[in-house]
């Protein structure tokens, strides 16, 4: 069933049938985005190699790790697990010796070992619609620390997530879920810059319906190109985004 859903071209899908499948995107969407039209993922690995590999303990549970390009180009000599609900293999992406990769849903994941840090880079958007579950899922696994990569929403960001909200009943763009993780205390972040440059606004708007989680159906595609173009001279724009590291709260 998943592989059938996440293969159809989430384009086409109704506003409420992409709420029926949790958000779901394909493979396919996420390596257009990160491979094709923003710079994201090389800075993200950057940081991580020069700046932040020591908060990264060994084993470390990648959540909705895409094509696990991130830890591949970071962290090849820690043992990663990569888990992901995409059927994600090594003719998409190549898997470091020290990694593994799963195909399962971060809620049914059961750990077979002690992880020590769970990463989550980009995925929060689909696993926080019930922050309760989420907290327990991470109380149950219980690493000593947990290492969000999100976006900022300021700037020109900030506006496109005012804009689907005006726009959409239901958008889901990735935004700080308060209360998450519980029984944790933020250790350090670090913000950085990334951009998304397309060749076209057509293009352009397309990318951002994968980064709110909207469908651009009738009207609206036209709406947003039009806004797009009313504020950015080219269809590209730089946004924000940060690492916020946290660690188990030992007070409690
Ligand atoms: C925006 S991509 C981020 C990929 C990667 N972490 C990165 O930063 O390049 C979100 C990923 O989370 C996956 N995902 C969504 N919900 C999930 C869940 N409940 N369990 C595991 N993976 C999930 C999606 O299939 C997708 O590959």
């Amino acid at each position: 069933m998943k592989t059938i859903m996440t293969q159809i071209p989430t384009l086409i899908l109704s506003n409420s049938l992409r709420i029926s499948m949790k958000d779901r995107v394909s493979k396919n969407e996420v390596s257009d985005f990160k491979k094709k039209w923003c710079d994201e993922n090389q800075i993200i690995a950057d940081i991580i190699s020069n700046d932040l590999s020591e908060f990264f303990v060994p084993p470390v549970l990648d959540v909705g790790a895409g094509l696990g390009d991130i830890v591949y180009n970071a962290l090849p000599d820690k043992k990663v697990i990569c888990i992901d609900v995409n059927n994600v293999t090594e003719e998409d992406y190549p898997l470091a010796d020290k990694h593994e990769r799963l195909q399962i849903d971060f809620f049914d994941y059961r750990p077979t070992q002690k992880i020590n840090t769970v990463f989550i880079s980009h995925t929060l958007q689909f696993l926080d619609e019930d922050v309760v579950r989420l907290n327990d899922k991470i109380t149950e696994i219980d690493p000593q620390s947990v290492i969000l990569v999100v976006n900022k929403n300021n700037d020109f960001m900030g506006r496109l997530v005012d804009w689907s909200k005006n726009h959409f009943e239901n958008p889901n763009p990735e935004i700080s879920v308060a209360g998450f993780p519980k029984d944790y205390v933020v250790d350090r972040t670090k913000e950085f810059k990334t951009t998304l440059f397309c060749d076209s606004y057509e293009r352009l708007a397309e990318q951002i319906s994968y980064l709110m989680l909207i469908d651009l159906v009738g009207s609206t595609k036209s709406k947003l190109i039009a806004f797009l173009k009313n504020y950015l001279p080219k269809p590209e724009f730089i946004f924000n985004q940060e690492f916020k590291i946290y660690q188990k709260d030992e007070e409690r």
